[in-house]
């Protein structure tokens, strides 16, 4: 892809902006401030004006990714967050399924993957820069504590880190183009594997078990007490222990 950066004051959402977009691929937009940022499963996302990285990004797979495999492309997201944090940063990080980027169990990152009904997929990652801890969301019930690079102990700024998660976020959607495979990699970087889970799944069904491996689909497999083997497509994990 060949990456095509708009930097925008304010907006409501990015996300809201590139799926309502007919842009081409590789269309980039960054906003120093949203005032309607969304998360996952419906939720909000509040940052801070000028203290975050906040951009989304418009893809095309078209054919080259079937839809059996697109949902690799939000665990590809988090995979190029975590590494860029990783090397730009040097912040130790990791994720939990599918993509919140953590750095000592406390979230650095989130990513809001999004298709519009012609086909085009929008990544939006929403990354605390240089938020202070009394500048940090008051987490929901039962949601992560947060954290930031700057509280990390970092002083990378934004425009320093969008480069490398752009470049990382290339490189992986060219292999899952490619036919490709981030199955091993996704293993190494995250920390739900091999953990004790509780995942909440929306309907307010919630299963327990060994996170044991992602799927080809890029679906989690939870196997309970019991042994029965669970795929989860959506949902929040909790890990525990
Ligand atoms: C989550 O953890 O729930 C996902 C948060 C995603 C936030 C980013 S910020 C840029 C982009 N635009 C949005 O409205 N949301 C995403």
């Amino acid at each position: 892809v060949k990456w095509r950066v708009t930097v925008v004051p304010e907006t409501g959402s990015t996300n809201a902006d590139l799926l309502g977009s007919d842009g081409p691929e590789g269309t980039v937009l960054v906003a120093r401030s949203q005032t309607a940022g969304r998360g996952r499963l419906g939720r909000t996302w509040i940052s801070p004006p000028g203290k975050s990285l906040t951009f989304s990004v418009l893809l095309r797979p078209g054919d080259a990714i079937p839809p059996a495999r697109r949902g690799w492309l939000p665990l590809a997201a988090g995979l190029a967050v975590a590494s860029a944090v990783r090397t730009v940063a040097g912040v130790p990080a990791d994720l939990k399924w599918p993509n919140d980027v953590l750095h000592d169990s406390r979230k650095l990152a989130g990513i809001l993957v999004e298709q519009s009904p012609s086909g085009a997929v929008v990544i939006g990652i929403g990354l605390n820069v240089s938020v202070s801890e009394s500048e940090l969301p008051v987490p929901g019930p039962g949601a992560l504590e947060a954290t930031s690079l700057a509280l990390a102990g970092s002083g990378v700024s934004a425009d320093e880190v969008l480069p490398a998660v752009l470049g990382g976020l290339g490189a992986r959607y060219a292999a899952l183009r490619g036919g490709g495979s981030v199955h091993d990699e996704y293993l190494s970087l995250c920390a739900t594997l091999g953990r004790s889970v509780r995942v909440e799944l929306p309907g307010d069904r919630v299963i327990s078990g060994e996170a044991i491996d992602v799927d080809p689909s890029g679906q989690l497999l939870v196997r309970s007490a019991a042994g029965a083997v669970e795929s989860v497509s959506a949902g929040d994990v909790v890990h525990l222990r």
